[in-house]
């Protein structure tokens, strides 16, 4: 027999698998769907009762233009929103901050103010969609946001349901839009932990990603086990600023990548279900079992798209999706075939919402739940990767925390050591890429990407300053003052934060206020 293949994760792929390499205790590891420790699924009915939602990442230029997606993303039928935010807003920015010149509106929507959060939501009804933001270090600014144009139309809190993804771990490690230093973010995570408990209870308040570590380069295994380390860390925070575990667990929620190597990517979903579960009853004395559940979101892997041939991607896309589907995604994102080349144009967003639709209404994929289980194959591969992301938690907590890890680089080395393999296969022809290194084409036909208008730089810049002209700037600095005296003493800084905001605070005055009380963060250079 050839030798084997390797997966993703290190360990070998057997030509042929039996009963016999099917786990000893596959009963107990296998539970029921919607029971404890979830590897099913973390509902018992699943897809048979209600689809995942289809949940397409947008947003682009100014608030008018992502409002206008946003449009026709529900009128093709998306079930839930999902908003990309440019890089000064992610930032802690103002569109008209030196900084932020040349990407105002650029890889997301700019949102600088109570203003444009208004404009981004106008006509939709906060009260019967989700809305998840991709937001970080200024999550609690941009839900507050949210919050106050909800309360303006009549939605209380309560009725509120979304995610902001408030995982700022893994920006140290893979993504980079960090703010503040670790110790003041976990206490921000942990007061908006507290704040959405009392103020918005349906609120998801953190989507602890493994998305952009996988894209950075990290194997199933390590994007499990530097996610789930995360989650540790921040599950930690919150006991250690006084919430009791089943208080806030219920609310954490999970973000990862698909891959096109389906059948370990089924394998990792389980897997990763079932070592939260056991992680929040038996490390955290979790007693409510959605405290249990990990439940999360996936986005198509980008980084496996090509610029050559991109039609193509429509194929990975859909095996992508499928994988998602069949390791159980509460969430879906498919990403647009052009996304390799430049922002998606509407036609090629709403495919990608169609690779979606075929895969919920004209597949069999809902009318049962985890079909896999018991599979010979998925049933190994499941309890490998559960072991490979073990073993590297504990090499993780080897350094004391995550954040520990995180100073020292551990997470970092370990994810380059496997781009940098990865790019060597691809360099050498061992890794297939349809299109790069095998099939290529001579004659690439041109595409026509879509282009986001540079005006809108100058447009935000007046936005701004008829803002600031408007506003009643004494009541501003009095509710800045109020935050920056909350952030230098223990009270939770989202309730005066809001009451700057209301007062038409921006984003940046807001984050320019913590800046001042907490400084920034400087990676360690020790790496
Ligand atoms: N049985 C019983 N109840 C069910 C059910 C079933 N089969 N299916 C769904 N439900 C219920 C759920 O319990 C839930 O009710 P609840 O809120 O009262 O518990 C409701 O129906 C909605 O179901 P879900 O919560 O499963 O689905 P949502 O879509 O609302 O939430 C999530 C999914 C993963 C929990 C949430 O956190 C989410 O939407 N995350 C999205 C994150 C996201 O979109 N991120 C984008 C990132 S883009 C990015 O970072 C990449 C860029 O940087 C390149």
């Amino acid at each position: 027999m050839s030798d084997a293949r390797s997966s993703e994760s290190g360990f070998p792929i057997q030509g042929v698998y039996t009963a016999a390499d099917l786990p000893a205790d596959l009963d107990a590891r296998l539970g029921e769907p919607g029971e404890f420790p979830y590897t099913r699924g973390v509902y018992p009915t699943m897809y048979t009762s209600r689809p995942w939602t289809m949940r397409q990442y947008a947003g682009f230029g100014t608030a008018t233009e992502s409002n206008a997606r946003y449009h026709q993303l529900l009128r093709a039928g998306t079930m839930g929103l999902s908003v990309a935010f440019d890089l000064p807003t992610q930032m802690g920015y103002d569109s008209d901050d030196p900084i932020a010149h040349g990407e105002v509106g650029k890889v997301g929507v700019a949102i600088d103010s109570i203003e444009d959060m208004r404009t981004l939501f106008g006509g939709i009804p906060l009260d019967k969609v989700s809305t998840s933001m991709t937001i970080n270090a200024p999550g609690s600014v941009l839900l507050l946001l949210y919050q106050l144009v909800a309360e303006e139309n009549g939605v209380p809190g309560a009725a509120l349901n979304g995610t902001i993804q408030n995982d700022i771990l893994k920006e140290y490690i893979a993504r980079g839009t960090y703010i503040f230093p670790p110790k003041p973010s976990l206490r921000l995570v942990a007061d908006t932990f507290a704040y959405c408990r009392a103020e918005v209870p349906k609120w998801n308040t953190i989507s602890i990603s493994g998305y952009h570590m996988a894209e950075a380069g990290a194997s199933p295994a390590q994007e499990v086990a530097f996610t789930l380390a995360n989650g540790v860390e921040y599950v930690r925070a919150a006991l250690a600023a006084g919430l009791a575990v089943d208080d806030f667990a219920p609310r954490l929620s999970f973000f990862f990548v698909a891959r096109t190597t389906l059948l370990e990517e089924v394998a990792k979903f389980r897997a990763a279900r079932r070592i939260w579960a056991r992680l929040m009853r038996d490390e955290f004395g979790a007693k409510n079992p959605k405290s249990m559940m990990l439940r999360f979101h996936t986005q198509t892997a980008g980084v496996q798209l090509t610029a050559q041939q991109p039609e193509v991607n429509l194929v990975r896309v859909a095996v992508q999706g499928l994988g998602a589907v069949l390791g159980g995604t509460q969430s879906l994102h498919t990403n647009s075939f052009d996304e390799a080349i430049a922002l998606p144009t509407e036609k090629a967003a709403r495919l990608a919402l169609r690779t979606q639709q075929v895969l919920a209404y004209e597949t069999d994929l809902t009318a049962t739940v985890d079909p896999f289980a018991g599979s010979y194959v998925v049933e190994a591969m499941t309890a490998e990767v559960e072991a490979a992301a073990t073993e590297l938690m504990d090499r993780v907590f080897d350094h004391g925390s995550a954040v520990d890890a995180i100073e020292a680089g551990f997470q970092k080395r370990e994810i380059e050591q496997s781009a940098y393999r990865i790019a060597q296969e691809i360099d050498s022809g061992e890794r297939v890429v349809v299109g790069l290194n095998r099939f290529r084409i001579d004659e690439e036909e041109p595409y026509e990407p879509l282009r986001v208008d540079p005006s809108i730089e100058a447009a935000q810049g007046e936005r701004l300053a008829r803002l600031r002209a408007e506003r009643d700037s004494g009541a501003v600095e009095r509710a800045l003052a109020e935050l920056r005296a909350a952030a230098e003493g223990d009270t939770n800084v989202l309730y005066p934060m809001k009451e700057a905001l209301r007062a038409r605070a921006t984003v940046g005055e807001v984050c320019g206020t913590l800046r001042e009380v907490w400084g920034i963060y400087r990676p360690s250079d020790r790496f």
